[in-house]
């Protein structure tokens, strides 16, 4: 029996890092999984790894309300009633605040933010007619505390919280858990773009970077995807079924504390 037998739900972003393996694992656990991405080829080809009776790709942008339109049909069609959204999809810009173009901040807002809320706003009504269900967010550390450079994405990641609380609120009566994940530094092209091209990735580019989380992050090491993986499929699952409305911080316990040693 897996965790998640008879599930359908949908995962954006899904076309590789932590998306990736939230839709390989909500297979294995026994669901049904509807990838959305705009990396075609890649999320294509990971539905087919996955097998066509258990995962179907489809495009979409989440900041466009008409390709979330378009994916719930295809989910519906393919697979049945709704009951499970991970929104997952994001994208990181690093600049000063004061240097940040207006574009950049709004493409953020557009696909980290916007991208939520209409996952939220379009998939709910889906879960509730289903009988219930799970929505989960992806925050991030830098939606509960500060870091340098990363003023837009941060602003959208708090903005998830905001959007987690509120949902839980307003859905907990229709049957639907809604929480969040805030992840540290997890080993993604996000976070380690040389990951898109590991035969150009120098022995100086990884040791600096393995440094660096020895550094900071008390268990010395950044996050594996599917580490995250696992706490989606917690909050998706049974096994939280009391909870919602909650932030789950899964970052090696880098926000515990400074270390003075
Ligand atoms: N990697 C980290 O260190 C880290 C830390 C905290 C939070 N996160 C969050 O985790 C989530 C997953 O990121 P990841 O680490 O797997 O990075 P990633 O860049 O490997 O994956 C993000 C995925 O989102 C997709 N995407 C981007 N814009 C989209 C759009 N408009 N519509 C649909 N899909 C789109 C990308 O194509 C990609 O497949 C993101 O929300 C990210 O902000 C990542």
């Amino acid at each position: 029996m897996g965790k998640l037998d008879g599930r359908v739900v949908i995962i954006t972003g899904a076309a590789r890092g932590q998306g990736e393996q939230e839709a390989r694992l909500f297979a294995a656990e026994g669901a049904s999984v509807l990838l959305g991405d705009v990396l075609d080829e890649q999320g294509a080809a990971v539905a087919k790894d996955i097998g066509e009776d258990r995962a179907r790709y489809v495009r979409m942008d989440v900041s466009r309300e008409e390709d979330w339109a378009a994916a719930i049909a295809v989910a519906k069609a393919t697979f049945g009633p709704i009951d499970g959204l991970v929104n997952n999809a994001g994208i990181l810009r690093f600049n000063e605040l004061t240097a940040t173009p207006l574009e950049e901040f709004q493409q953020v807002v557009q696909v980290n933010q916007v991208g939520a809320f209409l996952g939220i706003k379009t998939v709910a009504p889906e879960i509730e007619a289903a009988g219930g269900g799970t929505i989960v967010n992806t925050s991030s550390y830098t939606g509960l505390t500060g870091m340098a450079y990363v003023g837009t994405y941060a602003a959208t990641k708090a903005a998830i919280l905001g959007l987690t609380r509120v949902a839980a609120l307003e859905l907990a009566g229709k049957g639907i858990r809604v929480n969040a994940m805030c992840p540290g530094a997890v080993d993604t092209p996000m976070a380690n773009p040389g990951l898109l091209d590991p035969a150009n990735l120098t022995d100086e580019a990884r040791d600096a970077m393995a440094e660096l989380y020895k550094r900071v992050v008390p268990m010395g090491r950044v996050g594996q995807p599917e580490e995250i993986a696992k706490l989606a499929l917690f909050l998706t699952g049974e096994d939280s079924s009391y909870i919602t409305g909650q932030p789950f911080v899964i970052d090696g316990g880098w926000m515990a504390g400074v270390s003075i040693l």
